[in-house]
């Protein structure tokens, strides 16, 4: 599966650059926010008052991500004990270490950009590795159990691309290309991981899940 065109693509972060008014698609979002009752919903703290800059935004989402990476580094190890597959699980595993390197980038771009390094809750990542949770846990063949765990990871690893995807973007136009390079890097091997599950699936544990 290849990642979808988002903030991530290059070419719209050009794009982003030179249209002020690039980031009006969180408008739609916020203005459904202001006008919910939901307590979860309203604690989504980018929809926050405090966030009017650019600069807190960014902030914020690096909080996010920080929060994301983290919750990814606890339910990592239940998806490689459940795999089957010894490509797959090798695969998960050294991307759990890499993982724990995002981590710590995360915090290097907090303290290079002098912002504390706190985590903000990430209904997304909840909701992604909740649905991870349901989906590996209905899945009893053990050939489609592998296939299940390679979608759900692959919907981790699209969500940390069009989150760093972004944050590369925003960084760039605050004039922060130091953070934007040490998100770079997370973010290639975000895409690495993703491309080695495509592979994984396509050449092997698809075919074995329909046999
Ligand atoms: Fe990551
Ligand atoms: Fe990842």
């Amino acid at each position: 599966m290849k990642p979808l065109a988002g903030p991530c693509d290059r070419r719209e972060n050009l794009w982003n650059r030179h249209r002020p008014d690039a980031f009006r698609h969180v408008r739609g979002p916020i203005a459904r926010m202001r006008n919910s009752k939901s307590r979860g919903e309203s604690q989504m703290g980018i929809f926050a008052k405090d966030i009017k800059t650019l600069d807190d935004l960014f902030v914020h989402m690096l909080r996010d991500i920080y929060y994301a990476e983290k919750q990814i580094v606890k339910s990592l190890p239940d998806l490689i004990d459940k795999a089957s597959n010894t490509e797959l699980r090798n695969g998960l595993s050294d991307h759990l270490e890499e993982t724990k390197g995002h981590v710590e980038r995360v915090e290097e771009v907090f303290r290079m950009h002098g912002a504390e390094a706190k985590a903000v809750d990430c209904p997304a990542i909840d909701g992604i590795l909740k649905e991870t949770r349901e989906i590996v846990g209905d899945a009893a063949d053990p050939e489609v159990l592998d296939a299940a765990i390679i979608a759900a990871a692959q919907a981790v690893e699209h969500y940390e691309i069009t989150r760093y995807g972004t944050l590369i973007a925003f960084a760039r136009q605050l004039g922060r290309e130091d953070c934007a390079a040490e998100l770079e890097a997370t973010l290639e091997e975000e895409k690495a991981a993703d491309e080695r599950l495509t592979d994984i699936a396509e050449s092997r544990v698809n075919q074995a899940a329909v046999a």
